[in-house]
């Protein structure tokens, strides 16, 4: 199976108050990016790499690794699920309708590679494709309007989602195009595949792999990254 890697970077991280996107701000002398990606780029079944760019980043052609030759950049979109159907499209130009692809955060910068071979070997098994998720440590409570409890959901059902997200190109393109056409709320790319009655594996990842969200977890990211 041919693998692409898919970044959706096109975020403006307005929870994080910085005055870059996210994405672009430096842990140890490279950006959060450049750290996603290089988890990728020298991984030796990752094929090609695919970006997606804001319209109007003004970042991106000054790192080193915009002209690496396993990547190729697109624009992304309105919303996540959008950046990555652009993403997907311009594989399935690319021939890669049959192959698989790894969807993955710009915003998770310290990824191990023994997830990502873990999620290729899950991926084996399934039809449905595979995720990287954690089983919540913390007790989840369901709310109600006013900020009430409504009532606690069983903890030994719950997992907590992460990125990569793995899955045949077509499947996820055919499913992203019909989740937004029905006007789901598709915050990622298995949210898109169990809306049309598909079931996901869900492959046990590491707490390491944050997503760097708010200024508190650029801290956090440079203390997993130092350990890497
Ligand atoms: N993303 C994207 N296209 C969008 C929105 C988000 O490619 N239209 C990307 C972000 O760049 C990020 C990933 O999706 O790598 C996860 O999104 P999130 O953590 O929410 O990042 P932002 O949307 O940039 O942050 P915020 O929600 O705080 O504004
Ligand atoms: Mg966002």
């Amino acid at each position: 199976t041919k693998i692409w890697a898919l970044i959706p970077a096109a975020g403006i991280g307005s929870r994080m108050k910085a005055e870059l996107p996210k994405q672009y701000l430096e842990i140890d002398g490279k950006t959060i990016l450049e750290h996603s990606l290089s988890k990728f780029l020298d991984h030796p079944s990752i094929e090609k790499v695919v970006v997606a760019l804001n319209p109007e980043d003004k970042h991106w052609s000054k790192l080193k690794v915009a002209n690496h030759p396993k990547i190729k950049t697109v624009e992304g979109g309105a919303t996540r699920a959008e950046s990555v159907l652009n993403g997907l499209k311009a594989i399935q130009q690319h021939d890669g309708a049959n192959d698989w692809v790894m969807v993955h955060d710009a915003a998770r910068p310290c990824l191990d590679s023994g997830s990502v071979d873990a999620l290729i070997q899950a991926g084996k098994d399934s039809e449905h494709g595979a995720i990287l998720a954690i089983p919540s440590v913390d007790t989840v409570k369901l709310a109600n309007a006013n900020q009430t409890i409504d009532k606690t959901l069983n903890r030994e059902q719950i997992w907590l989602a992460q990125t990569p997200q793995y899955f045949q190109v077509g499947q996820l393109a055919d499913a992203i195009v019909a989740g937004l056409k029905q006007g789901l709320p598709i915050t990622d790319e298995a949210s898109a595949i169990e809306a049309q009655g598909m079931h996901p594996a869900l492959v046990i990842g590491t707490r390491k792999n944050i997503k760097v969200t708010e200024p508190e977890d650029m801290m956090l990211a440079s203390v997993w990254l130092a350990g890497m």
